[in-house]
């Protein structure tokens, strides 16, 4: 996952992490981000926020890229912590958000949250991310490290695979492995989260609202 990442963000880091365009502006590519935040987590504060200050809240991304989303998290709330497996991406998010003082960008190593210690988190969030990641391990592994750093009754929200008619390999970075709703269900109940809702099953874009017990 890191070389193909590596590569992919030496060749066109904005392209690969939103394929809309090939030459993203600034402007337009951070924008971007904002309308994402804007459509799954502003619109859904009850669920996000639980009667918390966004100001006051820390906040989790997995796989951040090179920052498109991770710009409109530092604007919305009080302190950012993102991880990316790629060197890459990282460093390219590092330079383009070094006036957002309160982001914290780490590379790690695809599987686990180890590289944060024990940071105590209020929300997490990963788009477009595990719809690449060919192990179906590996995103139950992250389900579990979130669980680590999550409050409890934090909500967990992000999106996975949900077409079981494409065509994955072990080996394939790109198309990553699909959830059915049961499996998305197992996940949830084996991890110690409550599914609580779920939309989209069947589609690229499946979400997934995991509340930790
Ligand atoms: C399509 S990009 C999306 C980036 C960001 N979520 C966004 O929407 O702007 C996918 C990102 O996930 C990262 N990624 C892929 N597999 C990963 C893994 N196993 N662990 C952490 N990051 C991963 C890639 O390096 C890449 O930066």
């Amino acid at each position: 996952m890191r070389r193909d990442w590596d590569e992919r963000a030496k060749e066109n880091a904005r392209h690969y992490v939103a394929t809309a365009q090939t030459d993203w502006s600034d402007d337009a590519y951070f924008e971007s981000g904002r309308q994402n935040v804007h459509h799954e987590i502003l619109t859904d504060m009850g669920n996000v926020c639980q009667g918390q200050d966004p100001k006051t809240m820390t906040v989790l991304e997995i796989g951040c890229g090179s920052g498109r989303i991770t710009r409109a998290l530092s604007e919305n709330f009080g302190e950012v912590y993102a991880v990316d497996v790629s060197g890459e991406m990282i460093r390219r998010a590092s330079e383009a958000l070094k006036d957002r003082t309160n982001v914290h960008l780490s590379q790690n190593n695809g599987q686990d949250l180890a590289v944060l210690g024990d940071v105590r988190v209020d929300f997490a969030f990963t788009y477009i991310v595990f719809q690449h990641i060919p192990s179906r391990a590996v995103i139950c592994n992250y389900v579990r490290e979130v669980g680590r750093l999550l409050k409890p009754g934090g909500l967990f929200k992000f999106q996975v695979q949900g077409d079981a008619t494409l065509k994955t390999a072990p080996d394939d970075t790109w198309l990553g492995v699909p959830f059915s709703d049961a499996e998305a269900v197992e996940m949830a109940e084996s991890c110690g989260f409550e599914p609580r809702y779920r939309i989209g099953a069947g589609t690229q874009y499946f979400w997934l609202w995991f509340f930790k017990r």
